[in-house]
C-alpha cells in the first residue's frame, strides 16, 4: 500500500532523512516510533505529500507522491499532531465544512457520538479542551472513509478512557481493512496497535520489525526474586534462562524462604534504549 524507497530529505543543509526504505501493507497498522524531534512528523508530511523537495520514490495507493492530485485526498485521511480545526466554528459545522470537501461522507452525528461529543456537537471549538480538540480532529481524519489513515499522536493529550476509546476505533478501522500509519512516542500504543514498528531517531529507521519479535529476540527476560536474609529483606535479580542454576534460588526454593518471584520481559521501550541508545521521552 506504501513504498518508500532510498527517500531522502532535509530541512538545511544538513542531510536529515537519508538512505531510507519501507514498504506498508495493506491493511496493516504501520508505526514510526520515536522521541521528539526524531523525524516522525516530517516523515508522514512526505507521505502524505505535503513536503515537497524530498529524493527518492514515495508512493501510497498506488499514487506517485510528487505527481499526486487532488483525488489521492479522497484516499487518504490524515490527523495532524496539532489540531487543524475552525476555532470560531461548531463542532458540526467544521466537520460539516470538512465533509463537503469529499464526494461522501459518514454521518456527522454518530462519527461526535462515537468519542463522547455527542453533547458538544453545537459548542464552538474554542471553547473545547486540549482532548475535546484532539478526538474532533481525530473523527475528522475519518470522515470520508479513507483506505489509508494518517494518525500523528492520536492519543496525544487524552485520559485514560478517552485514549481507549480512541485506540478501540483504530482497531474498528484495521478490521474494515484501513491501513495504518501510527506516529507516537508512547511504546504502550506502539506495543498493542501497531502490527510493525520502525524505530526513529535522527530522521533514521534504526530498526523494524513486529513488537513482539523486537522484544523477544532483542532483550533478555528476567526474574526477580525476594527473601529475607539476616534480617533485611533483599532481591536478586537474573536473566530467565539461568532460573535452574541459580544456586541462591533453589535454595530459598528448597528452604520454603522465597517471599516473592516475578518474572519480566523487556518492554518496547528497553529495545529501543538497547538499539538506539536513546530514551522515548
Ligand atoms: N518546518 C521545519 N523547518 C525546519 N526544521 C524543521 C521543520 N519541521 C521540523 N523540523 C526539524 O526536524 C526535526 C524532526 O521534526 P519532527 O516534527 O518530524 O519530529 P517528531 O519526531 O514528529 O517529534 P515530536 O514527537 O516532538 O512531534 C526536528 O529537529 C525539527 O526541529
Ligand atoms: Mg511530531
Amino acid at each position: 500500500m506504501i513504498c518508500v524507497n532510498n527517500l531522502a530529505f532535509s530541512y538545511s543543509k544538513i542531510p536529515f532523512i537519508e538512505n531510507t526504505s519501507f514498504e506498508v501493507k495493506s491493511g496493516e497498522i504501520f508505526g514510526f516510533l520515536g522521541p521528539s524531534g526524531a523525524g516522525k512528523s516530517t516523515l508522514q508530511k512526505i507521505l502524505t505529500g505535503l513536503l515537497p523537495g524530498f529524493s527518492g520514490a514515495v508512493s501510497v495507493n498506488d499514487t506517485k507522491i510528487g505527481r499526486h492530485t487532488g483525488t489521492f485526498y479522497e484516499q487518504i485521511g490524515v490527523a495532524f499532531e496539532f489540531p487543524s480545526l475552525y476555532e470560531k466554528l461548531t463542532a458540526t459545522e467544521n466537520l460539516r465544512f470538512f465533509a463537503s470537501l469529499y464526494p461522501t461522507h459518514r454521518d456527522i452525528p454518530s462519527l461526535l457520538g462515537m468519542v463522547g461529543l455527542e453533547r458538544d456537537a453545537n459548542k464552538k471549538v474554542s471553547d473545547f479542551s486540549k482532548g475535546m480538540k484532539t478526538r474532533i480532529n481525530f473523527i475528522k481524519a475519518l470522515l470520508h472513509s479513507p483506505r489509508v489513515l494518517f494518525l500523528d499522536e492520536p492519543t496525544s493529550g487524552l485520559d485514560p478512557s478517552n485514549a481507549r476509546v480512541v485506540k478501540n476505533i483504530v482497531l474498528e478501522e484495521k478490521a474494515k481493512g484501513t491501513t495504518i500509519i501510527l506516529t507516537t512516542h508512547n511504546m504502550y500504543d506502539a506495543t498493542e496497535l501497531c502490527d510493525r514498528v520502525a524505530f526513529i531517531v535522527d530522521g533514521k529507521i534504526k530498526a523494524l520489525d513486529t513488537p513482539h519479535n523486537l522484544i523477544m529476540t532483542r532483550g533478555a527476560s528476567n526474574v526477580r526474586y525476594t527473601f529475607v536474609e539476616n534480617g533485611t529483606e533483599e532481591y536478586r535479580e537474573i536473566p530467565m534462562d539461568r532460573t535452574s542454576t541459580d544456586e541462591t534460588l533453589a535454595d530459598l526454593v528448597r528452604h520454603d524462604r522465597l517471599m516473592s518471584i516475578h518474572s519480566g520481559e523487556p518492554t518496547l521501550n528497553d529495545v529501543f534504549v538497547e538499539i538506539t541508545g536513546r530514551h522515548l521521552v
